[in-house]
């Protein structure tokens, strides 16, 4: 259960994933032609409570009816404690979507609750076994930080881990989710480290959570190159602006590429030599330089467009 490689979800580019509320049609139908990698059709906090009901079938509809022009179908449903997520499972279920996007998690017991519940839908509406992904909110409580690695473990399902700072806020009742210059404090920076490690522990990606001041495509970007040099390899967006912006960041550009094909050429010379560690613009490089230098490589040529 520790690598990729068991997973029966095959690998996907998800460098933009847009969260959509899913009881706006218009909405939904707009984020089809934005190029995002995945599309999440929220029934969680962007639907008041007296929607809660109909969103499900709107969604539903919506992933029976529109065409979604290659973009992942995921659908965030409501915490589990809420008692809303099985019937929201059960009604869109039926419009088959890629994946479940699961908030507000405590523990492993949570992830398997779900995976318990997929399994029989599964049967029901004649998909495969283990087919539906999840994308886990694995940060939103202060009880999933401190159970990160055993739910990164809970489910094959799991493909992605997205971290978030809002209502963990809430939780832990901090006052403010960024400092005023923007930046990060120290307990969210945890919980962002925590998501990406607990991710690359298993094999799965780890995904930034949303930037929501949607006309500054400046911070946007400086906050997605960020979690971009980190190892994030994706990021939620609220917004169709910010999809392309998104999508940019999370493919090397191309001035890294080049440095990566010329770090990779001198490394076979080296290698011819004998060497193992050499000098590469002039600092010593050896073989981490050259598996993040392969990595670079094959991270621009997984993306659609080229950088
Ligand atoms: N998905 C699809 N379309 C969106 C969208 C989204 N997330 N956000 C905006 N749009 C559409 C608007 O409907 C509008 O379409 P139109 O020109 O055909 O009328 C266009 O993009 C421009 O939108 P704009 O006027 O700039 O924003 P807005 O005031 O309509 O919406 C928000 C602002 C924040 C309400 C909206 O972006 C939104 O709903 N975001 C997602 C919220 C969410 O899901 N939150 C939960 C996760 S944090
Ligand atoms: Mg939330």
């Amino acid at each position: 259960m520790s690598t990729r490689d068991h997973r029966p979800i095959a690998p996907r580019l998800r460098r933009s994933l847009l969260f959509v509320p899913g009881d706006d049609r218009h909405k939904m139908e707009k984020a089809c032609g934005v190029g995002a990698d995945s599309l999440i059709l929220d029934l969680e906090d962007a639907v008041v409570p007296d929607h809660k009901a109909d969103a499900r079938e709107r969604v539903r509809d919506a992933l029976v009816a529109m065409d979604f022009r290659g973009s992942e179908r995921l659908v965030r449903i409501n915490p589990i404690e809420t008692g809303l997520a099985l019937d929201d499972l059960t009604v869109t279920m039926a419009g088959h979507p890629d994946g479940y996007v699961v908030p507000k998690l405590r523990s492993e017991d949570d992830v398997r609750f779900i995976d318990r519940a997929l399994s029989t839908l599964e049967a029901i509406t004649h998909r495969p076994q283990g087919s539906v992904g999840l994308v886990l909110l694995a940060t939103e409580t202060p009880e999933a930080i401190l159970n990160i690695r055993r739910i990164a473990q809970a489910s094959l399902r799991s493909v992605a881990m997205m971290w978030a700072s809002e209502d963990l806020s809430n939780a832990i009742g901090a006052r403010r989710s960024r400092k005023v210059d923007g930046s990060i404090p120290d307990v969210f920076t945890f919980a962002r480290s925590a998501c990406l490690l607990a991710a690359a522990a298993v094999g799965m990606e780890a995904l930034d959570m949303p930037f929501f001041d949607f006309h500054d495509d400046a911070g946007l970007e400086r906050e997605a190159r960020e979690a971009a040099e980190m190892g994030f390899t994706g990021k939620a967006a609220i917004h169709p602006a910010q999809v392309p912006i998104i999508n940019r960041v999370f493919v090397p550009t191309r001035e890294e590429v080049e440095e990566a094909n010329a770090l990779l050429q001198a490394a076979t010379e080296a290698f011819a030599r004998g060497q193992a560690a050499f000098v590469f613009n002039g600092a010593m490089v050896d073989a981490p330089h050259i598996n993040r230098a392969r990595k670079i490589v094959a991270r621009a040529a997984s993306a659609p467009t080229a950088p």
